[in-house]
């Protein structure tokens, strides 16, 4: 298997060593000896929402409305009937602004937790290069797509541990596992040459006519990409913000 995925440049900051690096116009997190914790923080978290939408700089936190993703590539081969090969650019997704969080449970004893949430409708924009099967139909082009998705699920399940970084701990996924559903889908594909339109339309009009059958054919693809893509977001904010910030007394 070969999936590649780079999010925003890694801005590491040189923290001083005193200071908070969660802002204080965010919302206090919950201490970790609170009643019930899991409330407090699933709360907590739907306060941050706005904030996470525009993005926020200090804990290395992309901008998730639009979120640009500028480059994935796949390469994977499910069975000899269903392969994908597909370089995807300048991807940007709309429709987190819809963010619905459902919970996030965390056993601060074992450090082991779960989030989940639901996005309503979801779409993105991106340029691509596919070179795939599935079944008898030939996944061959490239150009621009449009994607429109609705009722995605994800759901988050981790297991913490601590590392140590110049006398600081910091917390990083010892298991990180991603789940997610799509109920539905539409797909419009624009060739950048002329010539093959006729061809894309003919993939898009198949995928819209019966979405599941392609979406459950490349399920394990998709799971894998928003696994690695949050997983890596996920790290990127651990490693900035130290483990006693994150989880208080
Ligand atoms: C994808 O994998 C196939 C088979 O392993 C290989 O022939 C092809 O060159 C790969 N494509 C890319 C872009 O690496
Ligand atoms: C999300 O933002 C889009 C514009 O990008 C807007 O059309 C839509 O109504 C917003 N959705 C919600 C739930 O706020």
């Amino acid at each position: 298997m070969k999936l590649y995925l780079c999010i925003i440049s890694f801005v590491f900051q040189i923290s001083n060593l005193e200071s908070k690096i969660i802002p204080d116009y965010l919302p206090k997190l919950c201490s970790i000896s609170t009643n019930n914790y899991d409330e407090c923080a699933t709360n907590t978290l739907k306060d941050w929402g706005p904030y996470l939408l525009n993005g926020i700089k200090e804990i290395n936190f992309p901008k998730m409305h639009p979120l640009h993703v500028p480059l994935v590539a796949v390469n994977r081969t499910l069975s000899a009937d269903l392969a994908m090969d597909a370089v995807l650019r300048d991807a940007l997704f709309y429709g987190f602004n819809g963010t619905q969080f459902k919970y996030f449970k965390f056993d601060p004893q074992t450090k082991t937790g779960e989030l989940s949430f639901n996005v309503p409708l979801l779409w993105a924009t991106m340029e691509y290069e596919l070179a795939g099967r599935a079944y008898t139909l030939d996944l061959k082009g490239s150009g621009y797509c449009k994607g429109v998705t609705s009722d995605v699920e994800f759901l988050f399940q981790f297991k913490l541990k601590t590392v140590e970084k110049l006398g600081i701990n910091y917390f990083t996924f010892e298991k990180f596992v991603g789940k997610s559903t799509i109920e539905n889908g539409y797909a419009k594909l624009k060739s950048k040459d002329p010539a093959f339109q006729y061809a894309l339309d003919l993939i898009a009009d198949i995928f819209n006519e019966n979405p599941r059958r392609l979406l459950d054919a490349f399920h394990p693809v998709y799971e894998e990409m928003v696994t690695y893509f949050f997983g890596l977001l996920g790290e990127q904010v651990l490693s900035t913000i130290p483990a006693q910030e994150i989880l208080p007394e």
